[in-house]
């Protein structure tokens, strides 16, 4: 067993420390020699070291260098060394964190990392909290808690009675909400397309003149860090008119609630403290590995009554906190240890150098790509960038050869209309030479097509 995980730590170290010098995306051939791993299930046991050279060996060249300093598609962050070490010492606990009578180590190392986070983003001490695979099952989560809540203030007990023959729930999201956040409402019954969808500006924030007279039971969903701009919804504004009609107000803050905890952004998050949830992403900007994110829930009655095993409506009675009470599922792997170990190590001025360096690098790339004559299309208020290399056929064209170059990695996207590029600084190994060398390549490559 030793050698087998030295073994394994070695390879993983050497893959990570040859990440920054090889290309972003894999080579085709790599990923066509995937091939070889297609075989019939063997018949007998294989030497585990072999098993180890054939993933390591095969697989690790087709991987997509995420973890690396250069890749800037989607919000994908990297690991910090002590999230990945943490999550090596986790995986050989191999603790199923459901209850904390079972597992106590790391039901405490998630209370307390939640403690750390409430008091971090200044919400209520009293918060609940469930750590769960990212913010898709985070928005799921505090939506089903908002789901209970609202009914339950019209006589309905939606765990126990379902939702037919429910009162109806009206759902208000921005036009721009994140897909994932949409579909979650499906995933509760609650609809992907009866939801209202307030509009938005240019920047993708709702605007709070056009939400609609409420009637409860209401659930109005707002967004901190639209996934292109970076952009915020007017939280402190829709947050108070929302309140003023008795609905519950859920923030989709994937990325974007970081900012709450950052003195120089906070004020992207005004108000945000008022929201009854809020969830978010540990796999992005935390930089801990994949897959890993949290919902917060102010009223802990409601996210326990939507989750608890136990009768729905007779939350567990426990001195401790047990992790599964929270979260949809029951046997679950211990998240919490990453996280904690992540903000122990960065502190919280590590944290806010982290979010606030990204930034620093997203606005660089900004700059440069607009002194060069490219159109920036979104105010650079985040780690967010989009621009435009002309065209559409143009941009997409620029888009493709840039990852085939390998410095980097952007991905394409449309917004309101407009094709563009999507340059996301998410990761904690990113340096300045890594922005300019990235700056670098992407000039070169738009200037190739451009008309002398
Ligand atoms: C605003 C927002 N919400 C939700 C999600 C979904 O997050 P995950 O993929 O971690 O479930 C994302 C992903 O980028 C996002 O940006």
């Amino acid at each position: 067993m030793r050698q087998l995980l030295e073994h394994a730590a070695q390879r993983s170290i050497s893959y990570l420390e040859n990440i920054s010098s090889r290309q972003v995306a894999p080579t085709a051939q790599a990923v066509a020699e995937l091939a070889l791993l297609d075989e019939a299930l063997p018949e007998g046991p294989t030497e585990p070291e072999i098993t180890l050279g054939m993933l390591d060996d095969l697989c690790s060249p087709a991987t997509m260098a995420t973890a690396g300093p250069r890749f800037f598609g989607f919000v994908i962050g990297g690991s910090l060394p002590i999230a990945l070490a943490a999550n090596w010492l986790a995986g050989a606990w191999d603790q199923n964190s459901a209850l904390y009578n079972v597992t106590p180590a790391t039901a405490h190392l998630e209370l307390l990392a939640l403690r750390w986070l409430l008091g971090l983003f200044r919400f209520p001490e009293e918060c609940a909290g469930a750590f769960v695979t990212g913010a898709t099952m985070a928005n799921f989560s505090a939506l089903a808690a908002a789901r209970n809540s609202v009914l339950r203030r019209a006589d309905w007990n939606v765990e126990a009675d379902g939702l037919i023959g429910a009162p109806p729930v009206t759902v208000v999201v921005g036009a721009e909400a994140h897909p994932t956040l949409i579909k979650s409402l499906g995933l509760l019954g609650l609809g992907r397309s009866r939801v209202i969808k307030v509009p938005v500006d240019s920047q993708g924030r709702m605007r709070a003149d056009n939400l609609p007279s409420l009637t409860t039971p209401a659930i109005v969903c707002l967004q901190a860090g639209n996934v292109n701009t970076g952009s915020f919804d007017p939280i402190s504004e829709i947050c108070q008119a929302a309140h003023a009609s008795g609905a519950w107000v859920h923030v989709d803050g994937a990325f974007g609630l970081w900012a709450a905890g950052v003195p120089s952004l906070a004020h992207l998050t005004t108000g945000i403290e008022d929201a009854d949830s809020w969830a978010t992403d540990f796999h992005k900007w935390l930089n801990v590995p994949y897959d890993s994110g949290l919902a917060l829930v102010r009223d802990p009655d409601a996210l326990r009554a939507a989750m608890a095993v136990t009768a729905e409506y007779l939350p567990t009675s426990s001195p401790f906190r047990n992790p599964s009470d929270y979260t949809p599922e029951l046997s679950r792997r211990a998240r919490g240890v990453e996280v904690w170990a992540a903000l122990r190590s960065l502190g919280r001025k590590g944290l806010v150098d982290l979010v606030e360096r990204t930034c620093r690098h997203a606005r660089r790339l900004a700059e440069g790509l607009r002194s060069a004559g490219y159109h920036v299309l979104n105010d650079v208020v985040l780690n967010q960038v989009l621009v435009a290399f002309g065209e559409a056929d143009t941009t997409l064209r620029v888009v493709s050869d840039i990852q085939k170059d390998g410095t980097c990695w952007c991905g394409p996207t449309v917004w309101q209309g407009q094709t563009a590029m999507r340059i996301s600084v998410s990761s904690w190994a990113t340096k300045e030479d890594d922005v300019e060398r990235s700056l670098d390549s992407i000039l070169r490559i738009a200037r190739q097509g451009r008309q002398p």
